[in-house]
């Protein structure tokens, strides 16, 4: 199973292979900030530590509101997801974004 890292936290987490990174977390009683949960409002943005290559490519939307997310809030360079968008499919690590 892949391993979910939040080393702000100091938590690291099982996930089932394939699954929504908030909900994997949220299932095991971890919070992330989040909003809409259908990609648009941007509120569940992370900053992707390590393993970026670990996740599913992301869609039309994600990459919309990504770009939106990076002009508002300077995030040039930070490797930014949703979390209520990307699927786990190996071991990654990320922080929120506030
Ligand atoms: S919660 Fe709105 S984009 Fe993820």
């Amino acid at each position: 199973m892949p391993i979910v890292s939040i080393p702000d936290r100091g938590k690291d987490f099982e996930v089932n292979e394939g699954e929504v990174l908030y909900d994997s977390l949220h299932d095991q009683g971890e919070e992330l900030p989040h909003g809409c949960l259908s990609g648009s409002c941007g509120a569940c943005r992370v900053e992707i530590i390590e393993g970026s290559e670990n996740l599913s490519p992301p869609g039309a939307v994600e990459i919309d509101t990504v770009k939106s997310l990076t002009e508002e809030l300077s995030l040039e360079g930070k490797n930014v997801r949703l979390s209520c968008r990307a699927r786990v499919l190996g071991n990654i690590s990320f922080r929120p974004i506030k």
